[in-house]
């Protein structure tokens, strides 16, 4: 897989040192703040393994729920209104609550879900974020924390897709141009192999 990448943004093991930066940053918040339990929300599909091994840092007991929003549709820029698939179901109200998210590129995802979330009056909302696209964001919004800070991009790889494909790659990194065609994709990806592997 990773031959399909034109370029590789984060590595696997910066991502492994970040994340245990982050987990020990948030454990000492939360400490601070007097919060023995939190809740932890994560955006999905995109979060799923940022959170899996971020969770697994946190020295707190942690509730867990998901937000299942989409606005890609398989291409590499939000072709709609981030639309909220599936709703949490825990209550929020009083509660810490640690919002996750992959990645904030428009901010409109991170946006619309903060204000769902504090509509249930949690005692604390903090939002933690993998990458931060520098790109000017169409709506003002600003991560408690952010793992790493990347350029402008359409990335893949660590729970990001491309038309659902690459969230396993273990690093994160510029998908080949070529490869960003979806009705493409096979075609592309069989021009580069053996027959006999076809
Ligand atoms: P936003 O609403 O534009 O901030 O985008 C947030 C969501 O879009 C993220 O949760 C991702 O699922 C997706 N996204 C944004 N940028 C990328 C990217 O470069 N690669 C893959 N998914 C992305
Ligand atoms: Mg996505």
């Amino acid at each position: 897989m990773k031959q399909d990448l034109a370029q590789i943004v984060v590595s696997e093991e910066d991502i492994r040192k970040r994340i245990i930066e982050l987990g020990s940053q948030l454990t000492a918040l939360y400490r601070k703040i007097g919060a023995e339990e939190i809740t932890a929300i994560c955006i999905t599909n995109g979060s799923i393994m940022f959170a899996a091994d971020l969770l697994r840092q946190l020295n707190l007991h942690v509730r867990m729920d998901c937000v299942r929003v989409s606005s890609y549709k398989d291409e590499d820029r939000p072709v709609t209104e981030p639309e909220i698939i599936d709703q949490i179901r825990l209550d929020l109200t009083q509660q810490h609550v640690l919002l996750v998210d992959d990645i904030l590129d428009t901010g409109c995802t991170l946006d619309k879900v903060t204000r769902i979330l504090r509509a249930q009056k949690p005692a604390s909302l903090h939002t933690c974020v993998l990458l931060n696209k520098k790109r000017r964001k169409q709506v003002r919004v600003t991560p408690d924390f952010v793992g790493f800070t990347i350029p402008d991009h359409f990335v893949v790889g660590y729970g990001l897709d491309f038309a659902e494909r690459y969230r396993n790659l273990p690093c994160i990194g510029v998908l080949r141009s070529e490869l960003q065609n979806p009705p493409n994709w096979c075609a592309a990806r069989k021009d580069e192999q053996p027959a006999s592997r076809r």
